[in-house]
């Protein structure tokens, strides 16, 4: 019950955390010059050939950019993104938000039949919570088709199972902080095991 209490404090938290900080509203047309260096691992359409490198399409608006800015900072800690951060601007980052929001997720994930099945036991899971542990339901957060809610709760839809997969075993283990520590509370409490079902389950969500 407490876990509980603390993670629904973390909502309040995030809402505080941001409300103050104004968004300067970034330009999709700027952001699309801008993304050419991008396209190279996140794909010319903010969908990406390889798993290890998110699908940008399609995010939530403010999402991207309060990540660059961790990566940038070093709060988000990966190599790759720390030298693609280092050099752009506020203005740059709020370019590149907006033009990412603009384009349309990659609806067409397909699941072998292993991670069907391995999505069938997350479902549960993402739409309920497990109260044993204090953990609220993915759905309340990330949305019950994974869309996300702006701005900074992201959307887990139509993203690669292997980035999921990777990026709640980083929360599990301290490595990626977050905003907060809202995400690291909920995926210590998971086994490695549930974020295997829960990785496939957004994957193939839409
Ligand atoms: C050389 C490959 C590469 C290039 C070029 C690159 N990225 Fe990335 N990007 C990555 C990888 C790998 C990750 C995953 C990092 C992690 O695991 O934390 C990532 C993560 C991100 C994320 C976090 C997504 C999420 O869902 O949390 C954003 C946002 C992002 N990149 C934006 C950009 C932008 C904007 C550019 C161009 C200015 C860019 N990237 C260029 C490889 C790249
Ligand atoms: C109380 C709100 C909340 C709940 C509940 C929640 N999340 Fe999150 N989640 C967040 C926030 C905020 C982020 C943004 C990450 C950060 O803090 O940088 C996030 C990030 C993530 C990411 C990283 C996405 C990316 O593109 O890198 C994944 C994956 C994720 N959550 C999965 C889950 C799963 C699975 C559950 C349920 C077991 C869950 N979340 C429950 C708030 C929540």
């Amino acid at each position: 019950m407490l876990k509980k209490l603390l993670v629904l404090a973390g909502i309040a938290l995030v809402g505080n955390a941001f409300s103050g900080v104004a968004l300067a509203a970034g330009n999709a047309e700027e952001g699309k010059a801008k993304s050419a260096v991008c396209a190279a691992c996140h794909g010319a359409n903010g969908i990406s050939a390889l798993p290890v490198n998110p699908n940008l399409a399609g995010q939530v608006p403010g999402y991207i950019k309060a990540q660059l800015k961790a990566f940038k900072s070093g709060e988000r800690k990966n190599a790759v993104m720390a030298g693609q951060s280092v050099g752009l601007s506020e203005e740059d980052m709020a370019d590149l938000d907006a033009y990412y929001a603009t384009l349309t997720p990659n609806f067409e994930v397909s699941l072998t039949e292993d991670e069907v099945a391995l999505a069938e036991a997350g479902q549960a899971l993402y739409r309920g919570g497990f109260a044993e542990r204090g953990i609220a339901a993915c759905a309340s957060c990330h949305g019950a088709a994974g869309h996300g809610i702006p701005l900074h709760y992201p959307r887990v839809s139509a993203q690669h199972r292997e980035y999921l997969e990777q990026q709640l075993l980083a929360f599990k283990k301290g490595d990626r902080k977050g905003y907060n520590d809202i995400m690291y509370d909920i995926a210590f409490g998971l086994s490695e095991q549930q974020i295997k079902e829960l990785a496939a389950y957004m994957a193939g969500l839409n």
